[in-house]
């Protein structure tokens, strides 16, 4: 098995496919949201500490583990120690649970294409018309199976590799436009204000649940803790450079997310004079706020506004395809079905899993698990809980059950292990302590008993 996988060709193939992976709808739809709800400034403070750290420290144990193994999760961490196989099973759960409500989000991106494409980029500007779109029942359903089996065709005709390669032109597009957008937003009057909340941190907004949100928005984001990197090291060759692959990853993946909070958090600030409840739109800022700032623009922004979703639709393609690759190889794994048979089914799944959340808007608006929307509960279930949860395994079964020397050794393959010592000791102490303290306390927190 281990000798039957491919590889990627180069180092630029991995960073491609992994850095494909990490920059999505995380980056530009869900950082902003958070950095805007959780503070900002603190937030992107505590955001940046943790991708240096446990981010670091975690991208290079998966994607080690899996070039060591040659395995994908479940394989690999049974391999590794026969008692946390139950830690592999937990992995693979996240992506099943995570990509049906990817592709809704994703049917919301199709959706403002559309309003761009067809000339109706003004009226979206309207405050009202991202909750009026969201609460109906049939075109967001619509929009979501075309996201869904638009994701399905690329897997099923495995076309993955030219999407990466077509991914070089687009990425570096997505860069630019970003950077224009952002210049434009935060040269708005009144944006001022929203660069100092975004940028200047206030320590009296510090929680325990900024922490838990930028840590699990940093999984998020960088695909972590549910078997990406894991699957994508076990394609990685031998000679290439680890560590400086994952630094790039990580740079880009960061850089995405803060260039999406300087298009977005000005603009909210100037939108609504400075009224900063603006900023609690919580899933649909960025679907609220863009169309404003596109029609301030004039006609050039409707074009721009066109083509900004068309890159963000190509980003989140390019994320999604890796969550429905890493599903459809766990269901082909454990059933042994043909591809056909595997992705029809996972489609089919992932439809029936998404709709509840697609409605939980609109027709199912009066669920409400944990106080929350039907889609807000999948995403905080798998980012806040879950991922943490086995973050922190992860961790103690590299830092204290098979030690850190299994990954350093790997890295080391390749080249020197720079920042081997703050591996070492964020896998064995800070890391787990950090995770169970966070999650322990966000959890009381969540049941109403106060803590820090
Ligand atoms: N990292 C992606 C993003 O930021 O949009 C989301 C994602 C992709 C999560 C692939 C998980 C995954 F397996």
């Amino acid at each position: 098995m281990e000798h039957s996988r491919g590889k990627f060709s180069s180092k630029l193939g991995f960073v491609l496919a992994a850095a494909g992976s990490a920059v999505g709808l995380g980056n530009i739809w869900r950082f902003p949201y958070l950095a805007a709800k959780y503070g900002g400034g603190i937030f992107l403070l505590v955001y940046l500490i943790l991708v240096l750290t446990l981010g670091f420290t975690l991208m290079v144990a998966e994607t080690a583990i899996g070039r060591r193994t040659g395995l994908s999760a479940i394989g690999a961490f049974e391999k590794l120690n026969h008692k946390f196989r139950f830690l592999g099973y937990l992995t693979c759960l996240v992506p099943i649970l995570i990509f049906p409500y990817y592709c809704v989000i994703g049917g919301w991106v199709i959706k403002y294409l559309t309003v761009y494409l067809s000339g109706q980029g003004i009226a979206a500007a309207q405050d009202t018309y991202f909750s009026n779109y969201i609460a109906q029942t049939g075109e967001p359903l619509l929009w979501l199976a075309i996201y869904a089996g638009l994701t399905a065709i690329i897997v099923y005709f495995g076309v993955q590799k030219g999407v990466e390669k077509a991914s070089r032109f687009m990425m570096p597009a997505l860069i630019i436009l970003s950077i224009g957008v952002a210049i434009y937003s935060v040269t708005r009057p009144g944006a001022l204000a929203g660069v100092a909340y975004f940028l200047i941190p206030d320590f009296s907004r510090f929680s325990a649940n900024t922490v838990l949100g930028a840590m699990g928005q940093m999984f998020y984001s960088l695909s972590l803790a549910m078997g990406i990197m894991v699957t994508y090291g076990s394609y990685m060759k031998q000679e290439d450079d680890l560590e400086k692959s994952v630094a790039q990853i990580e740079v880009f993946d960061t850089a995405i997310a803060f260039l999406a909070g300087m298009m977005i958090i000005p603009a909210v600030f100037s939108y609504s004079g400075g009224d900063e409840s603006a900023l609690n739109k919580g899933a649909g800022l960025m679907f609220v706020t863009l169309p404003k700032v596109f029609a301030d623009a004039g006609t050039l922004g409707q074009i721009f506004g066109g083509v900004f979703f068309l890159l963000v639709l190509f980003a989140a393609l390019t994320s999604s395809v890796s969550l429905m690759e890493t599903v459809v190889s766990i269901f082909q794994d454990k059933f042994h079905w043909t591809r056909k048979m595997t992705c029809t089914v996972v489609l089919i799944l992932c439809l029936i899993m998404a709709a509840p959340s697609s409605l939980g808007y609109g027709a199912l608006d009066f669920i409400h698990p944990l106080g929350l929307a039907i889609l807000d509960f999948f995403d905080f279930i798998t980012n806040s809980v879950m991922m943490p949860i086995v973050a922190f395994f992860t961790c103690l079964l590299i830092g204290w059950v098979v030690g850190p020397k299994y990954v350093t050794e790997e890295v080391k393959r390749s080249s020197a292990f720079k920042r081997e010592k703050i591996f070492v000791v964020v896998i064995k102490y800070i890391a787990p302590i950090c995770i169970a303290l966070i999650l322990v306390s966000s959890i009381l927190d969540t049941l109403g008993i106060a803590t820090i």
